[in-house]
C-alpha cells in the first residue's frame, strides 16, 4: 500500500482499505504533499483487486482543519492560477470504488470539501464542519460552494459560506449532508464495518451503481433514467449478475468473481 509521510493506510477488514490522515501538529491540515498522498493512496486502491471500499478518516480532534493556511499566505494570482493550484484536490472523486468520511473532530474549509467528495459521510457526534474561508478574506476552492449547496440546498450554504459559522454533526444529518451520526468513539468501526459490507457485494454492480447515483448530479432526469438503463442492461452482461439471481433462486450465497 505505499508508506506515506502524512498519511497511515492500513486495512482493517477484509475488502477495506483505511486511509487515517495523520498531520497531527497541525490538525490535519492540507498541504499538496497529504492531498498526493490520499491521491497517491486511492488509486493504489482503485488497482487492487483485494481491495472494494476505502475509508478516510482523521484524528478524534480534526478530520482536517482546512487548506494549510501557512502554505497559501504567500501565494499570488500568478501561482495559484498558472500552477492551477489546488485543482487535483478533487481527484478522489475519479475513485471507482465507494469512498466513505468518518468524520471527527473538525472538518474546516478544505477538510469539510475533502469530506463531501466521498461517497458517503459518516459523522461523529461532535463533529464540526464549516467552510471558514470567508473570516481569511477568501472563499472555498474545492468545491465547497457547488457541494455543500448541492447537499443542504441554497439558503443554507449561502448563510453557512457567507458567515463562514460552523455547523454540528447533528445539523450535518438534519440537513442531508451526512447519512449517519454515531457517538465519536464508535465512528470508525461504524464506517469500516460498512466499508466492508460494500466490498462483499459484487464488485462491478457497486461501480455501476456509484456511477448511476454521481450520474443524478449531472444531467436532467430523463438523461439520468436514461443512463441508469443502460448501464442496467450492460450487467446483464457480468457473471456475476447471473450468479446472484441463480444464488437467490437455489436459496445459496452468492460468491462473487468481480467478472
Ligand atoms: N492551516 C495551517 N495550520 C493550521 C490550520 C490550517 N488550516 N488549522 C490549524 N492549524 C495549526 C495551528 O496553526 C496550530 O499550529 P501552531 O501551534 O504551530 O500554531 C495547530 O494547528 C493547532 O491549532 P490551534 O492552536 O488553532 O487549535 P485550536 O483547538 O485552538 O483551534 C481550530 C482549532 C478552530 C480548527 C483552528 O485551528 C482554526 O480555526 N483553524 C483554521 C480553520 C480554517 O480557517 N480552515 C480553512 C482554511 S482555508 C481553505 O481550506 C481553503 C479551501 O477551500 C481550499
Amino acid at each position: 500500500a505505499g508508506s506515506y509521510e502524512h498519511l497511515l493506510v492500513s486495512k482493517p477488514a477484509p475488502g477495506v482499505r483505511l486511509l487515517t490522515l495523520n498531520r497531527p501538529k497541525a490538525l490535519n491540515a492540507l498541504n499538496n504533499a497529504l492531498v498526493s498522498e490520499i491521491n497517491h493512496a486511492i488509486t493504489t486502491a482503485n488497482q487492487d483487486k483485494e481491495i472494494g471500499a476505502i475509508v478516510i478518516t482523521g484524528s478524534e480532534r480534526a478530520f482536517a482543519a482546512g487548506a494549510d493556511i501557512k502554505a497559501m499566505k504567500d501565494l499570488n494570482f500568478a501561482k495559484a492560477y498558472g500552477g492551477n493550484f489546488i485543482s487535483h484536490w478533487s481527484d478522489q472523486i475519479n475513485s471507482r470504488k465507494p469512498i466513505i468520511a468518518a468524520v471527527n473532530g473538525y472538518a474546516l474549509g478544505g477538510g469539510c470539501e475533502i469530506a463531501m467528495m466521498a461517497d458517503i459521510l459518516y459523522a461523529g457526534d461532535k463533529a464540526v464542519f464549516g467552510q471558514p474561508e470567508i473570516k481569511l478574506g477568501t472563499m472555498p476552492g474545492a468545491g465547497g460552494t457547488q457541494r455543500l449547496t448541492r447537499a443542504i440546498g441554497k439558503v443554507r450554504a449561502m448563510e453557512l459560506i457567507l458567515t463562514g459559522r460552523n455547523f454540528t454533526a447533528q445539523e450535518a444529518f438534519d440537513w442531508g449532508l451526512a447519512a449517519r451520526v454515531f457517538p465519536a468513539e464508535k465512528l470508525l468501526d461504524e464506517a469500516v464495518k460498512a466499508a466492508a459490507e460494500i466490498a462483499g457485494n459484487a464488485p462491478l454492480a457497486v461501480m455501476a451503481c456509484k456511477d448511476a447515483v454521481n450520474q443524478a448530479f449531472e444531467s436532467s432526469l430523463s438523461t439520468g433514467v436514461r443512463y441508469e438503463r443502460n448501464i442496467f442492461y450492460g450487467l446483464f452482461g457480468s457473471e456475476d449478475r447471473r450468479e446472484g439471481m441463480t444464488a437467490f433462486v437455489e436459496k445459496r450465497k452468492a460468491e462473487w468473481k468481480g467478472e
